[in-house]
């Protein structure tokens, strides 16, 4: 058998690991070597109120079993705050998972502004705060692993879950961008849609299925894409219960219109079902692939178009 895979002279910071996911994920990095700053407000799953506590009871148990953890009790939004406990206590950061998160459930007719701005700022904001403190470290050395939650109310929506849905797929948005930035500098950027049990789910889903969806079940998957062997980047895995998927985007063939004039309404009623059908359907993975099909068009002369664009330059431009 090979040899197990581990984080030996890694620091990573884990937000929201005081609790749930959070703390199965610094558990599992610290029980393959990594250095873990265990970052956690604290507070209730609406966001209210804070407290050391969580995030010392997870420090105690990572140092109980021989591994190596300090506390960070700051909020995400204050990213800063956090990666200068990694470099205190650690020296750098080689690993941010973006973790932290609550819940302010409601419909979108009854949402206040301060339902929809703490969501954003714990989940997007925050997500982005700690990152962005982190990405100057990684970019020196040519080296980091950043994951982000996203949620499937995020990827498919959900009834009463607004802000929460905008901020989780903002999340995706900030992941797949950062995919490309760090690219060269071996930073590479997945993204997770988990499905476990916790106290964001306990209300959600009956006791007989809470008792089988542990957390055990998904941070495998995050400490493997955190792992230096892991080459894959702008990825993202739902996974649960056991199951781990990955996602793509997806296109129809479409249809073509003339480019000597603009299409109306009536033409698009007429090609409805070609533009919506799905049958040999193309995955565009970048915003070259995407606008390089529609660019296209201006190229073919079928189509009133001019064969003597250039659309590598044309695309580069976006
Ligand atoms: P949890 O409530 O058990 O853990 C979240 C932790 O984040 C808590 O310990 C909380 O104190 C902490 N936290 C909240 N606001 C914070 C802030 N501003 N700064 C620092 N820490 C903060 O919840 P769970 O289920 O483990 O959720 C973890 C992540 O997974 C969340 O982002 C959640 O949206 C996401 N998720 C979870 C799903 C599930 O099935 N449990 C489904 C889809 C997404």
């Amino acid at each position: 058998m090979s040899q197990e895979l581990r984080f030996d002279g890694r620091v990573a910071i884990v937000t929201g690991a005081g609790n749930g996911l959070g703390r199965q994920h610094a558990l599992l990095l610290a029980s393959r070597g990594a250095k873990v700053v265990v970052n956690d407000l604290g507070g209730g799953r609406h966001g209210d109120g804070k407290s050391s506590a969580a995030a010392d009871a997870v420090v105690e148990e990572i140092r109980a079993a021989g591994g190596e953890a300090v506390a960070n009790y700051d909020s995400v939004e204050n990213g800063a705050a956090i990666v200068q406990t990694a470099l205190d206590a650690f020296g750098t950061v080689d690993i941010v998972i973006n973790n932290a998160g609550i819940l302010r459930d409601v419909s979108f007719q009854k949402m206040t502004q301060d339902d929809w701005d703490l969501v954003y700022r714990v989940h997007l904001k925050g997500s982005m705060s700690v990152s962005h403190a982190a990405w100057p470290i990684m970019r020196e050395k040519g080296y980091g692993r950043i994951i982000m939650t996203t949620s499937a109310a995020g990827i498919y929506g959900n009834f009463g879950q607004a802000n929460y849905c905008a901020a989780k797929l903002g999340i995706l948005g900030l992941a797949h961008c950062l995919a490309e930035e760090g690219r060269s500098k071996n930073i590479l950027v997945n993204t997770i849609a988990p499905l476990a049990a916790s106290r964001l789910t306990e209300t959600i889903l009956p006791p007989e299925m809470l008792a089988l969806l542990k957390p055990e079940y998904v941070s495998p998957l995050v400490a493997w894409l955190c792992h230096e062997d892991c080459e894959d980047t702008k990825g993202l895995f739902e996974v649960g219960a056991g199951y781990i998927g990955k996602l793509r985007w997806e296109r129809t063939q479409g249809h073509s219109f003339n480019t000597s004039r603009a299409m109306t309404m009536d033409e698009i009623a007429g090609k409805w079902s070609k533009i919506t059908d799905f049958t040999d359907s193309e995955h565009p993975s970048t915003t070259n692939e995407s606008f390089g099909t529609i660019l296209a068009n201006l190229n073919k002369k079928s189509l009133g178009g001019n064969e003597f664009i250039d659309l590598d330059a044309a695309s580069k431009d976006q």
